[in-house]
C-alpha cells in the first residue's frame, strides 16, 4: 500500500482518558446522521462503549483511533482483533474496523484516509492478514480507494425466527 499525501495533516493517535467519552459522542453523532437515535434505542450504551473500549484497548485487543486538528477530535474509528476459529486453526488472524466517522466540516480532506492507514498499520502490527468492515453507502468510495473488496457475508435476525425452529 502506498500512502497518499494527506491534505489536512491531522494528528492520528489512540484515545486517551476523557477522549473515550468524546469518541462515544462522535459515535452518537454518526448514528444520528444515519437516522438512528442510539440514546433512545440503547439506553446506557455510552457507558458500555467507554468501558468496553478502555478495557479492550488496555488489553491490546482494540483501539479507538482519534484524528485531531488543532487539539480537537474531528474523526474516529474503532479497530479490533477478531477472535474466531480461522485465526487459530488456519493461522490467519482477522481484524475489524468499525465506526469510521469524520465531522462534516472536515470531510474530503484526507482525514478518514489517515485514520484508515493507522487502523491498517495497527492490524498488521498485531499479526492480522485481513481487515473487514461493513460499509455505509457513503463509505464505499473511501474503502474501495484503499483496496477493500466486497465479499458475501450474510446475516439472519434471530428474533424474526419462530420458536418452532429447533
Ligand atoms: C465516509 C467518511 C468517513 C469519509 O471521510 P473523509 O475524511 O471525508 O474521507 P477522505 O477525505 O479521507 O477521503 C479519502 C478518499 O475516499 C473517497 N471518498 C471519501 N468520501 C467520498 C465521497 N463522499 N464521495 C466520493 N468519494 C469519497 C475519495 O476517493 C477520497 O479521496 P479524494 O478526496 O482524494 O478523492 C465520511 O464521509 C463520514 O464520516 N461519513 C458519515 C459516516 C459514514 O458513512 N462512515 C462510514 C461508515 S462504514
Amino acid at each position: 500500500m502506498v500512502e497518499k499525501t494527506r491534505d489536512l495533516e491531522p494528528v492520528v493517535a489512540p484515545a486517551q482518558g476523557e477522549e473515550f467519552y468524546a469518541a462515544a459522542d462522535l459515535r452518537a453523532t454518526m448514528a444520528e446522521e444515519m437516522g438512528d437515535g442510539w440514546d433512545e434505542r440503547y439506553p446506557g450504551w455510552r457507558e458500555r462503549f467507554v468501558e468496553y473500549f478502555q478495557a479492550r484497548q488496555s488489553a491490546g485487543q482494540s483501539q479507538i483511533i482519534c484524528a485531531r486538528v488543532d487539539g480537537n477530535i474531528v474523526g474516529m474509528a474503532a479497530v479490533s482483533l477478531v477472535d474466531d476459529y480461522h485465526g487459530h486453526v488456519r493461522g490467519c488472524k482477522a481484524g475489524r474496523v468499525n465506526a469510521v466517522y469524520v465531522k462534516k466540516p472536515y470531510r474530503r480532506q484526507g482525514v478518514a484516509r489517515s485514520i484508515m492507514y493507522a487502523a491498517i498499520r495497527w492490524l498488521k502490527r498485531n499479526g492480522c492478514s485481513v481487515a473487514r468492515l461493513n460499509s455505509s453507502k457513503e463509505g464505499v468510495p473511501l474503502y474501495e480507494s484503499l483496496g477493500f473488496q466486497p465479499r458475501r457475508e450474510m446475516e439472519l435476525h434471530l428474533d424474526t425466527i419462530q420458536e418452532t425452529v429447533t
